[in-house]
């Protein structure tokens, strides 16, 4: 089965395409407009001539349409660009998969609703509140009156892995919290970010099972830009006193809170990432406060923090946050033979504590140093780590626990 995925050089595009094709069975072409990769092909959608000789040469079975002029208040100032690519763009294609009876995936927008009245299900009343509301709905109505075989999706704010040519929300604020600057984000508005990963594997889903009609795609986990930023800051180990409550309002008025209901599309077992889920999913280890981590030698430790093993008591480092009951700590003992290594390594979604029963040496970063027996080491996720033995067997406990928990106290070390 051939599809075309318009759009490929985008966020969710590129992410579908990189999808579908892993998938294996499609075969995927791609489109781009200003940003070419190898892999795809330049097609300006709102070209007719182009668009059918594309088509003619190809001849796709699907059409996922994702690309779209995205940026609202961009939209806003230039109506008729913004029409040109969202909606007469949409009729091109609509056009060549009527007349070659061909299926039509359309990407539309939560901004088709006014956000007055959540949650907003599939046949809620569209009333978008700016321009770029205005070319989404009309795409959406264009394919309704053309189309018998098409399927409409509505996801809203995306964010997800991406390079750097489409620095998504959490790329930027990453990067202006390295570089030291303000950072100021609207705290009104409710938006529910969503991974592309998710509305990508939602588009596969839909596919596969041939699926019709209109399916909201969205995480029902709301939030605003800026609490989101702050949960951002937190999670990567910056201070959050750079970001600032914006006051003025952007130049596209927003929906106030478009909550989706997307239990239609949840039925194809299709599950949306919440806030803290999407962190771990698209964590960027270039971002995160590298080598941060902490070594508790045994000797610094009062008696009453002690273990009954003469360690550090682990327990009390997060002041009774961890329990025995808590399923999300894995406990592992582990036994590395003389003269071997446990190469290289980081974990994405975890923080781990390593407690060593035996001396050896730890090379954290670029950096080797000494354990003793009963040292305690601290690792926050991200940290590349490599653990090497000498003369004899190592034994180590190593705790590792998925959320970010603070430690409290403070030891001289
Ligand atoms: N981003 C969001 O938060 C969001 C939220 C809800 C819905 N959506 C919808 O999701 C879809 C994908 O959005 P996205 O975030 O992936 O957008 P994006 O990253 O801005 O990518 C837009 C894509 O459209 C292409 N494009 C623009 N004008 C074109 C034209 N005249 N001819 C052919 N291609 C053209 C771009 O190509 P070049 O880059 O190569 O020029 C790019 O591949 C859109 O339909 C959008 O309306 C997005």
């Amino acid at each position: 089965m051939k599809i075309l995925v318009t759009g490929a050089s985008g966020l969710l595009g590129k992410k579908t395409m990189e999808l579908l094709s892993l998938s294996k069975r499609f075969e995927v072409i791609g489109t781009y407009l200003t940003h070419p990769n190898e892999m795809i092909y330049k097609l300006d959608i709102t070209n007719k001539i182009s668009v059918e000789a594309f088509f003619h040469d190809f001849n796709f079975d699907i059409v996922i349409h994702a690309a779209a002029l995205v940026d609202a208040d961009y939209c806003e100032k230039d109506k008729e660009l913004c029409e040109n690519i969202n909606v007469i763009g949409t009729m091109n294609l609509v056009d060549v998969c009527k007349k070659n009876g061909k299926k039509l995936l359309f990407v539309s927008s939560d901004y088709i609703f006014d956000g007055d009245r959540p949650p907003y299900t599939e046949d809620s009343a569209p009333h978008p509140v700016n321009f770029y509301g205005v070319t989404k709905l009309e795409g959406e109505e264009i394919i309704k009156k053309n189309l018998d075989d098409y399927i409409i999706i509505r996801p809203p704010l995306l964010y997800g892995d991406d390079d750097e040519t489409k620095p998504d929300f959490i790329t930027t604020l990453l990067k202006k919290l390295k570089n030291n600057e303000k950072i100021f984000l609207d705290n009104e508005i409710i938006k529910y970010p969503t991974l592309t990963e998710d509305i990508a594997q939602s588009i596969l889903a839909l596919i596969s099972v041939d699926a019709k009609g209109i399916f909201n795609t969205g995480s029902d986990e709301g939030i605003t830009k800026y609490q989101w930023a702050k949960k951002i800051a937190q999670f990567y180990g910056y201070t959050e006193d750079s970001i600032f409550e914006n006051k003025e309002s952007p130049s596209a008025p927003r929906p106030l809170n478009v909550l989706l209901d997307s239990s239609k599309i949840k039925r194809l077992n299709i599950s949306f990432a919440n806030i803290e889920q999407g962190l771990k999913k698209t964590f960027k280890t270039d971002y995160a406060k590298k080598f941060n981590f902490r070594i508790i030698r045994s000797k610094d430790v009062p008696l009453e923090d002690r273990s009954p093993y003469g360690g550090y008591f682990i327990k009390r480092l997060f002041n009774g946050q961890l329990n025995d009951s808590d399923e999300n700590v894995g406990l592992y003992e582990t036994i590395i033979r003389p003269h071997s290594t446990v190469k290289s390594h980081y974990h994405k979604n975890l923080d781990e504590i390593l407690y060593f029963f035996t001396a050896c040496f730890l090379v954290i970063g670029s950096e080797k140093i000494e354990i003793h027996p009963n040292d305690t080491v601290i690792l926050p996720r991200g940290v590349p780590h490599e653990v090497i033995t000498q003369n004899e067997e190592v034994r180590l406990l190593a705790i590792k626990i998925p959320n970010i928990v603070e430690d409290k106290r403070i030891y001289k070390h």
